[in-house]
C-alpha cells in the first residue's frame, strides 16, 4: 500500500513542498511552511476509488442570457462596488486589515437587507454573541430580523444555514476561523481555509443564497493563506483605509458579474460607516491652497471622477544619497518623473530630498497623475504656489512628452463642479469640451510645464517691481 504522504504548504502563497523548508521557494517568505495532510483539502489528488465519469450536455455560445439576479442593500456605495448588489448564488470575499471596519460594514449591510425583507444569517467566528449584539445596538441594527450564530465549525455552520427557509444572504466572519472535521490541519492553515471556503461556495451555488466571506489581510497584503481563495470566489473586494483617517474605501479587484474598477467610499463615525457620495469634497477638505508644492489631480476611479491633492516637498539634503519617500503613489513612478525632470527639463534634484504625499491617505494608481506630481515637485523646488483653482492630469513619457489620457470631459466637469476654473492637460485630448476654450491649457511636453511654472515667477517679480 502506498504510504500516505504529507505535504508542506506555505501559508503565505500556497506552494506545496515535499519536505519542510525554512524559506518558501514560491514567495521567498521565511517560516511560513507548515505540514498538512493533502488528503483533506481541495486539490488533494484522486480519491481512493476512482469514480466513473458522467458525460454532461454540451451547448452553444449563443442563447438566452439571464441578468444575474441581485439583492440590493440600498447602501449606494456598497451596491456600486459590488456592481449593483450581491448576486444570488455567488460568493464574495471581503478582505481588509484587522480593525478596518469589515464587520461594521457587513452588519450595516445585513441590517439594511433585513429591513427590506430578506432573510440574513450572520455567522461570527471571531466575536461572541454579546459582542456582536453590542455592535448591532451601536449601529441601530439590533431591532432588525438578522439571525446570528457564533460558530466556527464548517459542518455545523452548513447544518445551521441549511435548515429552514433558504437564507438570501449568509455572512461568514471570518474565513480564517473556519475549521472542518474533514481536513486534518490546524485552523487557519491553507487546507482548512480552502476546505471551509469551498464548502460555503458549494452551499451558495446549490441553494442560490449569496455568500459573503470576510478575510483578514496579513502584513504582506495578502489574505492569510488565501491567495488561494481569491480565485475560488466570484468577486473580491478590499476594504482599505488609513488608521489615521476616517474614510474607508471599498475597492473591487475581481468581479465576475460587474466592473472591477469601481470604489465605494465611506467615512467611519461613532455610529458606524457613513456613505460619502462625493469623495472629492472629502479629499480636498483640508486644503491650504497658498503653499508651494501642492497640485490638485483630477483622477478617475472607475466611472467616477475624484479630485485629490498631491503634495511634494523638495528640500536640500544633508545625506550622501538623497531621500525619496512616497505615500499614496508608486515610488518607481516618482523616480521616473524625477529622471525625466533632470534629463529633459534641466531641473536638478540630485542634491535634494524628495517627499511626496497624496492628501487624506488616498492611494493613486493612475499614470494620469504624472503631470500633477511633476507640477507639485517643480512648484516646491521653485517655492512658487500653483494657482489655487487649477487641476492637472496627463501621463508623462520617458521622452518628456505629455500623453493624453481617457475621460477628459468627465475630469473637467468634476473640476468645474468643485469650483476649479483652470486645467493643465495634455495637448490633443480627444473629448475636450468645446467652447470652454482658454481656461484649459494644453501642453505637449514637460519642459512646457516647467516653463509655465517658472514663467509665473517672472510675472510675480514684475508685479513686485511695478509696485
Ligand atoms: P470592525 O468592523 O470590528 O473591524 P474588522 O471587522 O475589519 O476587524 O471595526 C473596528 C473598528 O471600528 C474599531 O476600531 C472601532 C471602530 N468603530 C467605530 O469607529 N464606530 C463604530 O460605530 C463601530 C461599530 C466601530
Ligand atoms: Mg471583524
Amino acid at each position: 500500500m502506498a504510504k500516505a504522504r504529507t505535504q508542506f504548504i506555505c501559508q503565505n502563497c500556497g506552494t506545496a513542498h515535499n519536505r519542510w523548508v525554512g524559506k518558501c521557494e514560491g514567495c521567498g517568505e521565511w517560516n511560513t511552511v507548515v505540514e498538512e495532510d493533502p488528503m483533506g483539502g481541495i486539490g488533494s489528488g484522486p480519491g481512493k476509488v476512482p469514480k466513473k465519469g458522467r458525460p454532461v450536455a454540451l451547448t452553444a455560445l449563443s442563447g438566452e442570457i439571464e441578468e444575474a439576479p441581485r439583492i440590493h442593500t440600498g447602501i449606494g456605495e456598497l451596491d456600486r462596488a459590488t456592481g449593483g448588489g450581491f448576486v444570488r448564488g455567488s460568493a464574495v470575499l471581503i478582505g481588509g486589515d484587522p480593525g478596518i471596519g469589515k464587520s461594521t460594514l457587513l452588519m450595516q449591510a445585513a441590517a439594511a437587507l433585513s429591513r427590506r425583507g430578506h432573510r440574513i444569517i450572520y455567522v461570527s467566528g471571531e466575536e461572541a454573541v454579546a459582542q456582536v449584539r453590542l455592535r448591532a445596538q451601536r449601529l441601530h441594527a439590533a431591532e432588525t430580523d438578522v439571525l446570528l450564530a457564533a460558530e466556527t465549525n464548517v459542518e455545523d455552520i452548513l447544518a445551521t444555514i441549511g435548515e429552514g427557509k433558504r437564507p438570501d444572504l449568509v455572512i461568514i466572519d471570518s474565513i480564517q476561523t473556519l475549521w472542518s472535521d474533514t481536513a486534518d490541519a490546524a485552523p487557519g492553515t491553507v487546507t482548512q481555509v480552502r476546505t471551509g471556503v469551498q464548502a460555503m461556495i458549494r452551499f451558495a451555488k446549490q441553494t442560490g443564497a449569496a455568500m459573503v466571506l470576510v478575510g483578514h489581510v496579513t502584513k504582506e497584503g495578502q489574505i492569510a493563506g488565501p491567495r488561494v481563495v481569491e480565485h475560488m470566489v466570484d468577486a473580491v473586494l478590499y476594504f482599505e483605509g488609513d488608521r489615521g483617517h476616517h474614510y474607508r474605501i471599498l475597492r473591487t479587484v475581481k468581479n465576475r458579474f460587474g466592473p472591477t474598477d469601481e470604489i465605494g467610499v465611506f467615512e467611519m463615525s461613532d455610529k458606524g460607516l457613513r456613505e460619502v457620495s462625493n469623495p472629492s469634497e472629502l479629499f480636498l477638505g483640508e486644503r491650504n491652497s497658498k503653499s508651494p508644492g501642492a497640485a490638485v489631480f483630477a483622477g478617475m476611479e472607475g466611472t467616477r471622477p475624484v479630485l485629490v491633492e498631491v503634495q511634494a516637498l523638495v528640500a536640500p539634503t544633508s545625506l550622501g544619497t538623497p531621500r525619496r519617500a512616497v505615500l499614496g503613489w508608486d515610488s518607481a513612478r516618482l523616480s521616473m518623473i524625477l529622471a525625466v525632470l533632470e534629463a529633459h527639463c534641466g531641473v536638478r534634484l540630485g542634491q535634494h530630498d524628495v517627499y511626496l504625499n497624496v492628501a487624506g491617505g488616498y492611494r493613486i494608481s493612475e499614470p494620469a497623475a504624472d503631470l500633477a506630481v511633476a507640477s507639485a515637485l517643480v512648484s516646491s523646488l521653485a517655492g512658487l504656489a500653483l494657482p489655487a483653482d487649477c487641476v492637472y492630469f496627463g501621463e508623462v513619457s520617458l521622452s518628456g512628452a505629455i500623453r493624453p489620457v481617457a475621460h477628459t470631459a468627465q475630469r473637467l466637469k468634476e473640476a468645474e463642479k468643485l469650483g476649479f476654473s483652470q486645467a493643465v492637460l495634455p495637448a490633443g485630448s480627444a473629448d475636450l469640451p468645446k467652447g470652454a476654450g482658454s481656461r484649459w491649457s494644453e501642453i505637449d511636453s514637460l519642459p512646457d510645464l516647467v516653463a509655465r511654472i517658472a514663467g509665473s515667477k517672472r510675472a510675480l517679480k514684475r508685479e513686485d517691481e511695478d509696485v
